[in-house]
């Protein structure tokens, strides 16, 4: 199987359960949208969207002007972003896409673009391509993910592979998430998080 079919199959499995389980990483996603610093009429990309649990806090920031370009692959975490559209009567602030990273075409450039725990995409040197090109230059990028611990904790990193896994097709792709994305940006910072397990950068779509 590809890494998109096995993607598929994982979200077919997990997406009634998806918005429990991510409720924790709620303050995580908070930091990794404000690191977008957004205004009043921005229009951002939202990744690999899932149920569309940052649709709020982006919209949030970009207000009744700005607008969310998202996409999701999954037709089942695609649903449940729709219903999530409908239910707050977003309407058109949020135009969603059932599309792969690698051939979505958005409707207009961005002015931001949020990568969050979007391993699957990160990872595919095309999707990451297609997306950044569709990020007007000098746009604003954050992504957030988890990676391995560093080699010399060894046994460690059974548990961040064992803990990706469930999520994400290239689950032992975890020395370096980032990379794809960085020769794209310009003034690219990361941190660690979760005590090494996670991580979280920014930095400027290359004019
Ligand atoms: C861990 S979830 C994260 C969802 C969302 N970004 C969030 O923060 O809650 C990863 C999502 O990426 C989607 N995905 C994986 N590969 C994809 C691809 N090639 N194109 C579009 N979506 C993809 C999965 O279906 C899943 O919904």
């Amino acid at each position: 199987m590809s890494p998109n079919e096995i993607s598929l199959a994982r979200y077919r499995r997990r997406a009634a359960g998806y918005d429990a389980s991510a409720e924790f990483t709620m303050p995580l996603r908070l930091r990794t949208i404000a690191l977008l610093a957004l205004a009043p009429g921005d229009v951002v990309i939202d990744v690999g969207a899932g149920t569309g649990l940052s649709f709020a806090p982006l919209l949030a920031a970009v207000g009744e002007r700005g607008r969310v370009l998202a996409f999701e692959h999954s037709p089942e975490m695609f649903e449940q972003a729709t219903e999530r559209i409908a239910r707050a009567g977003w309407g058109e602030r949020v135009h969603l896409q059932r599309a792969r990273a690698e051939e979505v075409v958005l409707p207009q450039p961005a002015d931001a673009v949020l990568f969050n725990y979007v391993h699957d995409i990160s990872r595919i040197p095309a999707a990451v391509d297609n997306v950044m090109r569709q990020v007007k230059p000098g746009g604003r990028v954050a992504m957030a993910g988890m990676k391995f611990f560093p080699w010399w904790t060894g046994p460690l990193n059974l548990l961040a592979w064992a803990k990706n896994r469930p999520y994400n097709a290239l689950a032992a792709d975890l020395w370096r998430p980032w990379d794809h994305v960085q020769p794209w940006c310009e003034g690219f910072e990361r941190r660690s998080t979760q005590f090494g397990m996670g991580y979280i950068a920014h930095g400027r779509r290359r004019r």
